[in-house]
């Protein structure tokens, strides 16, 4: 009742404009130079802003300014003070008489009360800046659109006790001290930029420095900038740094081009890290590390971002997007880019299984659900929210697909082509694309759907074989099935890497092919193929797509055992266990056989490397069995996958402890061999707890209490947070107190909770919202406990919704501090489809709910309504 008097009482929110890809238009006015000045101040920082600008093309529009927040103080046009201007929306509007002026302004911002974190803000006492994608509207007026592309030159003056480094892109110029306890400092920015790259720090910290010298002979001073405790923790990100630059002139012939290239590290962040030109600012958990603190995963985390944020200074800042819709061109190759690198530090084969694990955790879901969008979106209501897995990881997968198309020398003349072509402009999609078709020599014009339709394709196979004449004939046809606002699909262009294995020699029978499949379905034939054929399909994941096949449980293990392209074993494992899992929860029948042997013959194989083990040995996650299925049933297939996982354990119980024995008694080492090792160490932790042994929490325990290192101490924690024991307990107390302070670890307490399978998750994570330590202002914290709850399948679906329930109220209470992390956080909600009527009617309310809530942001407004279609 008190309710629907109060939403009939609450105005409407007004709908947030659609903003659409067709409309795009040049910029009427550019701004070739950027003077600022800034009076730094947490409380009130004053803001002048100096713009040449001139009008492009034939047309009388005004100056329109883009601002949001700031107050502002005046405006002046070539240096007279001006009236003539009105506020619309929140753009400054400046009717402007000549083809060329010199715009003045003055505004005023608070960055101690910017909890939204874009803008200029305060983070543990320092100021940083974020304006990607639409920050630097709230620091000053500014045609704040990513085509205006124009030279920075920057003045700090702060107090110089407490912000004794200031910090802006490009190259230092000058710095001094005034009478009055302040300091200043100018920068200069040589190259042509959006306002989205710009950025400055001022605080106080301590500097870990080094040198690169480019392949051209140009020395480069490079410094990681942190809080002075934190510097013992940034080697590992500095030597990330340089291998990064050495591999982006080695492997795409990309240089750096200013004489410093600086990383800040900040606690509270949006994002994992920005690329700003010359100046990176980062989420502390992507630069600091070391052994006790921080894990083999983050030890590799910290080496990508470190690497995708340098390589954006050419795909991205010396090349960066004409409009927003483009941010694919941008963030799809990037990340291309440090998988490339990454998989060259180490294990390519691990390095591309994770990527695929992460893919179809993050952007398959996302595809399949009411956000599904293309790479190369249509429309948005707020941008931020289009900072996706389809945007970056799909996006990546576009780019490999290419990548494969073209081979390796092609792709490389294509690469330099795009680089030089549109060095120092704001460049689209089609132009990438372009290139590759130029200097690659093939025609793309069908690979274009793979940016403008949503949708993860499937391909259905079948290969028959015909002894007598020894031709064997492989079918396929794929389906991109409909997704909001898009039915009725064309076939795509599908690069299948595929081989033939005989299934009684277990010998190659054809050599590694490429086939591309681009009509809805077609036949591909081999001839002389002596014995009964079974199918390495989709080698390396070479096209982002579902497969069904009609290969047995039989088949599947026999290229688990056979297949020379480690992918496709780990593949046919996967697929393996998932038809198992499926199986089981659909019908209750539970026949292990088949992956018990397959698991064993793994883990007996003293050529496989123990981290491919790892990978290979793990099973599906229950959110990825649930996307496999019609109707999710979250208990049935947790009940389904802990008995598979106890039969594993119990059955091959001696050999989990070998391969556990084989990891124990080394003392820590950064090697790519010990990592592996420790890898499968924990794996086989797991599983010696799942068989229910009864030493298992014990054993646990002991590692938990003897770790010389985070890998050892988290995994270990992570099997007994799984367990009901004294040991699990005890555990999280210890390493509550051995961490208290130190914010990093203390997410991962809160995350290893957040993720447990064991029952009273639900319970437990309610009660850690309301842990002091717990707190919706940091991003990163916020993350750990409600975007880890809502990945965890079994237990944000617990019947009677007070999972959805308790995740709608943080949202709205984190959505008045932070849209941007509260929309990031909204997707399990919107995946109500999935699931039986009862748990759709209740997500549906919460979504109802938070849509309904007054002074919604729109961020979240988008995300909740959209998840409601
Ligand atoms: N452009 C950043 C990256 O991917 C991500 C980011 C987007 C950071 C928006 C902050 C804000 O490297
Ligand atoms: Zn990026």
């Amino acid at each position: 009742m008190l309710d629907a008097t109060h939403a009939a009482l609450t105005p409407a929110p007004s709908a947030p404009a659609v903003i659409r890809r067709e409309d795009y238009t040049a910029p009427a006015w550019t701004v070739p130079t950027t003077t600022l000045d800034f009076a730094l101040d947490p409380a009130v920082t004053r803001v002048r802003a100096r713009l040449s600008v001139e009008r492009s093309g034939a047309h009388d529009l005004p100056l329109r300014l883009d601002g949001a927040g700031q107050r502002i103080v005046s405006v002046a046009v070539d240096g007279v003070s001006v009236n003539e201007w009105r506020i619309e929306g929140e753009q400054l509007v400046l009717p402007l008489p000549g083809d060329a002026h010199v715009i003045e302004t003055e505004v005023e911002i608070a960055p101690e009360r910017n909890t939204q974190l874009m803008g200029l803000y305060a983070s543990g006492g320092n100021l940083c800046t974020q304006c990607e994608a639409e920050g630097f509207r709230r620091i000053t007026y500014f045609p704040d659109r990513p085509d205006v592309l124009s030279t920075y030159s920057v003045r700090m003056t702060a107090d110089k006790a407490r912000f004794p480094v200031l910090l802006a892109n490009g190259d230092p110029v000058a710095q001094g001290d005034n009478d009055d306890g302040t300091h200043w400092a100018e920068w200069h920015d040589p190259f042509p930029k959006p306002s989205y790259l710009f950025a400055l720090v001022a605080g106080d910290l301590a500097v870990n420095r080094g040198t690169f010298t480019t392949r051209s002979g140009r020395t480069v001073e490079l410094g990681i900038w942190v809080r002075e405790a934190d510097l013992p923790k940034t080697d590992h990100a500095l030597h990330a740094l340089k291998l990064s630059m050495a591999w982006d002139e080695r492997v795409y012939g990309r240089e750096y081009d200013l004489d410093v290239f600086n990383i800040v590290a900040v606690d509270d962040f949006n994002f994992g890290a920005m690329e700003n030109k010359g100046l990176n600012i980062f989420n502390s958990r992507y630069i600091l590390a070391d052994p006790d603190t921080a894990t083999d995963y983050d030890y590799d985390a910290i080496a990508a971002v470190v690497a995708h944020e340098y390589f954006h200074n050419w795909s991205g800042n010396r090349i960066t997007c004409r409009d927003w819709f483009q941010l694919s061109l941008k963030e799809g190759f990037t990340v291309y880019r440090d998988q490339g690198f990454s998989a060259d530090q180490g294990s390519a084969a691990v390095k591309r299984i994770e990527d695929v694990r992460g893919l179809r955790a993050g952007q398959f879901p996302e595809d399949a659900s009411p956000l599904a969008h293309p790479v190369r979106p249509e429309s948005y209501l707020e941008i931020s929210n289009f900072y996706t897995a389809t945007i970056y990881n799909k996006g990546a997968e576009l780019i490999r697909m290419m990548a494969t198309i073209l081979g390796p020398e092609r792709f490389r003349a294509a690469t330099d082509l795009y680089f030089e072509r549109f060095d120092g402009t704001a460049a689209t999609c089609e132009d990438y694309v372009a290139c590759m078709e130029e200097a690659g020599g093939v025609d793309l014009s069908q690979f274009r759907l793979w940016y403008s339709q949503a949708g993860t394709p499937r391909v259905s196979v079948s290969l028959e074989h015909e002894p007598g004449s020894g031709r064997a004939t492989l079918n396929l046809a794929q389906k991109v099935p409909d997704t909001p606002g898009q039915s009725n699909k064309q076939p795509q262009v599908l690069p299948l890497k595929i081989r033939l294995f005989g299934a009684e020699t277990g010998e190659a029978l054809t050599d590694e092919q490429l086939v591309i499949l681009s009509d809805a379905s077609a036949s591909v034939t081999f001839e002389t193929i002596p014995e009964r054929p079974i199918v390495s399909l989709n080698r390396g994941f070479s096209a982002p797509i579902v497969i069904e096949s009609d290969r047995t449980a039989a088949d599947l293990a026999f290229l688990a055992r056979h297949d020379d392209d480690p992918f496709a074993r780990y593949e046919a494992m996967q697929q393996l266990m998932l038809d198992t899992l499926v199986a089981a929860t659909i019908e209750g029948k539970a026949d292990h056989e088949a992956v018990i042997a397959a698991v064993a013959d793994t883990l007996d194989n003293p050529e496989l490397d123990p981290a491919f083990v790892a990978e290979a040995v793990l099973l599906p996650s229950e959110s990825f069995v649930g996307d496999q299925m019609s109707t999710v049933d979250p208990n049935a297939i947790h009940d389904a996958r802990e008995a598979l996982r106890r039969d594993l354990g119990r059955e091959l119980e001696a050999r989990w402890r070998t391969a556990y024995e084989a990891g124990s008694g080394r003392a820590y080492a950064h090697t790519p061999e010990d990592k592996g090792r420790r890898r499968l160490r924990n794996v086989a932790l797991g599983y010696i707890a799942a068989s229910g042994a009864a030493d298992a929490a014990k054993l646990a325990y002991a590692q938990f209490a003897d770790a010389d290192n985070m890998t050892d101490r988290q995994g270990a924690l992570t099997t007994l947070v799984g367990t009901h024991s004294e040991e699990r307990d005890a555990a999280l107390d210890i390493f509550y107190q051995r961490y208290q302070g130190n914010s990093l670890v203390l997410d991962k307490w809160f995350q290893t909770q957040a993720l447990s399978s064991a029952d009273d998750t639900p319970q437990l994570v309610a009660e850690l919202a309301r842990h002091p330590d717990f707190s919706l202002a940091n991003p990163n914290r916020a993350r750990s406990l409600i975007g880890a709850f809502g990945v965890n399948q079994r237990a944000f679906h617990a019947e009677g919704g007070a999972g959805y329930r308790w995740l709608a109220d943080q949202l709205i209470a984190l959505d008045a501090l932070n849209p941007q992390t509260a929309a990031k956080l909204l997707p399990p909600l919107g995946r109500w489809r999935r699931f039986d009527p009862t748990r759709a009617a209740l997500m549906r309310a919460e979504l109802e709910r938070i849509v309904a809530h007054p002074g919604l942001s729109k961020d979240l407004f988008e995300q909740a309504s959209k998840s409601l279609e």
